[in-house]
């Protein structure tokens, strides 16, 4: 044997048994496809020609990699929604924050390695429109021989929830820029891809969880919709919640599940019922008085060896303004809080924010009122610039955004009373400055410039804990003192209530720029977004690495 290959022989023998962190190769073709599906007649950009998108699997540790292709027409990002990311901001995906968009054409590889995450998350498209239909599941398993801290399910099945449009999506946002006015809802909720059966569109079939009886499954839940919130139910079952937006929870059994675009939930069924065919409903929630979108998406739960045809056993199906059913789960939800999966909950504070989260309304010459709808933070309707931010600040790019974004709205108000205040908005792509590993609380206070209503707020590169949460105006004397700084859930999604507030706290331990947006498109599209920029740390550890040298060019 010649010594180098000796040598790499003798390397090899002194591995471990077997090698902890793999390195996962992914291609993502992006293209457009056509459709008849879902009672419409369409061609729609899919990924690998699939509706839902493919699912990713990784263990915690492993690197992943995946070439995205555009063969589509238009401009293509992809965004690992809920990955830290930590050092790799290039491979995060926000279109003009990030990254550049991948022109028709050509190529760009995403690689990150995840680390301290487990579960179940999503990837989606980052541009425009272009995710209620480029969308999927990523599975973040956990490291080889580390059990679940719950009992081992027999099998996993994916859910994804989302929302179709008869027309073409690009032209449903378009329309509504021009007028001024929101865009039209969507025609039918799906659960992986099936709406069941909607009004004029018999012949579609629902979507069918099979399952054994007296087995355990794990259901990945993930909200893909664009702009709606949604429960979840199973006729005739329970669940039981293990987990959200890939970080433990304790597990509580519960029987509608809620989330909001952007959120994904693990939770455990036992088919412990009599043979037959059960209801699964998923259902929008909303509690603004000005929308009246009721289209139920329904499936079934099938046993095996049900008889043909058996009468499918219903469900009651949630209001669409079932506030309490919302709060029955989200007020459940609480990191796990072990001695493996300790919540890291910061508990002195180095900047302490209050971003008022709106809708408002601005002047527009060529709208139909004479004005248009709009959304922001703090007043300022964020305006995305034509060079990605992150590229500006790694090459000091001047004049592509300031850092002045304010932690405070222009002036105080009664946010949350019925009549409506302060309801323009400034322009402007503005910054939030954080030194590396300093610590964030956030405020977000929903107001009611126009009307009042439930904005998911989404945060990049971090997870937060949600620390805090309530009705009416934030009053910092009374309600800091109810706090949770022991075991709040941990989450990278989360629900300003209508009306209400929030309170999240972060550590700004990843060098980069990091959106924050309301994950209903329709208000990321007014400008409801920002983005914190953290510096690097002195430790060359602790600083973003260089960009890799596919990056794409504005
Ligand atoms: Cu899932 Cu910036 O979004």
């Amino acid at each position: 044997m010649q010594p180098r290959l000796l040598a790499l022989f003798l390397m090899a023998l002194s591995l471990p048994a077997f090698v902890q962190c793999l390195v996962r190769h992914y291609n993502f073709r992006v293209a457009t496809t056509n459709t008849t599906k879902l009672c419409s007649t369409k061609s729609f950009v899919t990924v690998n020609g699939q509706f839902p998108g493919p699912t990713l699997y990784a263990r915690e540790d492993d690197t992943v990699i995946v070439r995205v292709i555009n063969h589509a027409k238009e401009n293509v990002t992809i965004h690992w929604h809920g990955i830290k990311q930590f050092r790799t901001g290039w491979s995060d995906g926000p279109a003009y924050i990030t990254q550049c968009p991948i022109p028709p054409g050509q190529s760009y590889v995403y690689n990150f390695t995840i680390r301290g995450q487990r579960g179940t998350l999503l990837w989606h498209a980052h541009v425009k429109w272009l995710r209620a239909t480029v969308h999927g599941a990523i599975v973040i398993l956990p490291k080889r021989g580390i059990p679940y801290p719950f009992p081992k399910p027999d099998k996993e099945k994916i859910i994804i929830l989302g929302e179709w449009w008869k027309s073409d999506v690009e032209a449903v946002l378009q329309e509504s820029i021009m007028t001024g006015f929101p865009p039209n809802l969507s025609d039918a909720h799906t659960i992986n891809g099936h709406p069941g059966p909607i009004p004029g569109c018999s012949s579609q079939g629902g979507y069918t969880l099979h399952v054994e009886t007296g087995k355990k499954y794990l259901l990945r839940i993930i909200n893909a919709a664009m702009n709606d919130e949604l429960f979840f139910k199973i006729g005739g079952h329970k669940l039981i919640v293990v987990e959200a937006d890939a970080s433990y929870v304790k597990p509580f059994e519960i029987d509608t599940i809620f989330l909001s675009p952007g959120q994904t939930t693990n939770a455990l069924l036992t088919a412990n019922q009599d043979f037959g065919k059960y209801l699964i409903a998923v259902t929008p929630f909303m509690d603004a008085p000005i929308f009246f979108d009721n289209v139920t998406a329904i499936g079934t739960l099938r046993y095996k060896g049900t008889p043909a045809y058996p009468r499918t056993i219903p469900t009651t199906i949630p209001h669409l303004n079932e506030t309490p059913l919302t709060n029955n789960f989200i007020d459940s939800l609480r990191s796990l809080n072990s001695n493996d999966y300790p919540a890291q909950v910061p508990l002195t504070i180095d900047h302490s924010l209050f971003f008022t989260v709106s809708v408002g309304l601005n002047p527009c010459g060529t709208c139909v009122n004479g004005n248009k709808l709009v959304s922001d933070i703090n007043n300022i309707s964020f305006v995305l610039p034509t060079i990605a931010l992150l590229q500006a600040h790694y090459f000091n790019i001047k004049g592509v955004f300031t850092d002045d974004f304010p932690s405070s709205p222009p002036i105080v108000f009664n946010y949350t009373g019925t009549q409506p205040v302060n309801i323009q908005t400034n322009t402007g792509t503005k910054v939030y400055r954080l030194a590396f590993n300093s610590t964030v609380q956030v405020i977000l206070q929903g107001t009611a410039m126009i009307a009042p209503e439930n904005h998911p707020l989404h945060l990049h590169g971090f997870n937060f804990f949600v620390v805090g949460k309530g009705l009416g105006n934030f009053d910092p004397e009374k309600d800091t003192k109810s706090f949770n700084l022991v075991d709040p859930v941990e989450r990278n999604t989360v629900g300003v209530p209508n009306a209400g507030w929030i309170a999240i706290r972060f550590r700004a331990d990843n060098p980069g720029v990091w959106f924050m947006h309301c994950h209903l498109e329709v208000h990321t599209t007014w400008g409801l977004q920002m983005a914190f920029l953290v510096d690097k740390g002195k430790d060359p550890s602790q600083s973003l690495l260089p960009p890799p040298y596919d990056l794409p060019k504005c």
